[in-house]
């Protein structure tokens, strides 16, 4: 009786892969996987439970999955140079919910970056942190509402002895200023929490601060924005193992129970495309966002943190007020195939947040699909010619397109067979 209903979902699915493959997809928390790693989507994997860890599991029939955990936590420490890392979260939300869950009590205040600054809905009080303390403030910017005001936030850090603050952000320009608060964190025993979901990929590449090194206490983030994966979590340290150990429950069972095997197996190579690629690609990508970013402004665009060069992480955000704000201006590229988002702006007030004045643009999709500087020039004018002179872009769109279609910084096209004793390890264990 449903077999008609299961079609309309194939042809729903079938629809949207063409469509989106002839869109210019320019969210900046999207990204796309190579097809090897999609390969490794939708296999056994998906049917199968895992809770636990490699070796101790709930679960028997764990060999394989066990020996790709335990492969990707081992790379992803040397990725990220930590000593603890935790892959079970199955989404940034729940990596950050491990965390906020063991380390934050009814009543301890949390500095976050504030909604239209740019902080995550995770950080705030209707998302994961609100369940566990309703006192959450936001740091202070400076007047250009891009970054910290460092000053002012040291001193409200001596004054309210927060338990923890949450740098990181989804409207993220420029780097936060973590070095610049660790020794006043250290004094006043506040915990350093940095989520990384938008810039994994960058700090992956070495072209971005590098936030454990610069003195936070912990790392969350997704793995599918800038890092080459499938959606999922992780979790990075050098913390001390008793308080990891309270992460560790944090993860599982705190925030999840079985954690999606065969999206965990795709992680996997997604990671080894990221120890061959990230630096290339994390230069490229934050070249490619300078670069689009200038182009906007030379067309008359109000592009923000002009003062700064724009942006220094993969995304670029523009005040689209003069052209009916963020609502209008995104669904208008929608209709001629250019997919982004309206997103608020530092300086508007929380009312705003269905009808906002910005729209985010993200580059790293793009990029991962080989496209360069003079893509950005050629993407800038697109969006000029669809915004300002309102001309219908869309074919011109499509036919830009189909020039790039291959996933690049992959191994799709080189297929290497596993050496003798690797082959020899895997064949042991089955
Ligand atoms: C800063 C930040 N943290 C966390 C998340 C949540 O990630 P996920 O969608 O994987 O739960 C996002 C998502 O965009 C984000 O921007």
């Amino acid at each position: 009786m449903y077999a008609k209903k299961i079609a309309v979902v194939e042809e729903l699915v079938r629809r949207q892969e063409a469509w989106r493959g002839q869109c210019l997809n320019l969210i900046a928390s999207e990204n796309v996987l190579s097809r090897r790693a999609r390969a490794a989507g939708g296999s056994d994997f998906a049917h199968r439970y895992a809770e636990g860890h490699p070796g101790e599991r709930y679960y028997r029939g764990t060999g394989y999955i066990d020996e790709i955990e335990t492969q990707l936590t081992a790379h992803l420490k040397i990725l990220f140079g930590c000593t603890h890392c935790e892959v079970r979260p199955v989404s940034g939300t729940n990596a950050n919910e491990a965390v906020f869950s063991r380390f934050v009590a009814p009543g301890d205040v949390v500095l976050v970056n504030s909604t239209p600054g740019g902080g995550h809905i995770s950080h705030h009080r209707l998302g994961s942190l609100g369940k566990f303390t309703r006192n959450i403030v936001d740091f202070p910017l400076t007047p250009d509402g891009y970054h910290i005001d460092v000053e002012r936030t040291a001193f409200l850090i001596e004054a309210v002895r927060p338990k923890l603050i949450v740098l990181g952000k989804s409207l993220f320009l420029f780097p936060e200023p973590v070095a610049e608060l660790a020794e006043v964190c250290r004094r006043t025993r506040t915990r350093i929490v940095y989520d990384a979901a938008h810039v994994l990929g960058l700090i992956a590449g070495k072209r971005f601060q590098n936030p454990l090194a610069e003195g936070a206490w912990v790392v969350t983030a997704s793995t599918h924005k800038t890092f080459f994966g499938s959606q999922r979590g992780v979790i990075l340290s050098n913390m001390d193992e008793e308080e990891w150990r309270r992460i560790d429950r944090g993860a599982f069972p705190g925030s999840s129970s079985n954690h999606h095997l065969d999206t965990l197996a795709q992680l996997a190579v997604s990671t080894f495309e990221m120890m061959d690629f990230a630096e290339a690609y994390a230069e490229q990508t934050i070249r490619n966002a300078r670069s689009l970013a200038a182009a906007l402004d030379r067309l008359g665009f109000d592009v923000q943190g002009r003062d700064f060069g724009y942006t220094e992480s993969h995304q670029v955000a523009v005040n689209v007020k003069a052209f009916g704000g963020g609502e209008t201006v995104s669904r208008r590229l929608e209709a001629n195939d250019i997919i982004l988002n309206m997103n608020m702006l530092p300086h508007e007030p929380l009312r705003n947040h269905d009808r906002p004045e910005g729209i985010r643009l993200g580059v790293q999709e793009m990029t991962r699909f080989g496209m360069r500087e003079p893509e950005m020039e050629e993407i800038a004018r697109l969006i000029h010619a669809c915004i300002v002179e309102r001309q219908d872009v869309k074919e011109e769109v499509n036919r830009f397109r189909q020039r790039f279609t291959a996933v690049g910084y992959s191994y799709d096209d080189r297929v290497e067979a596993p050496s003798p004793a690797e082959a020899r390890s895997a064949a042991a264990r089955g």
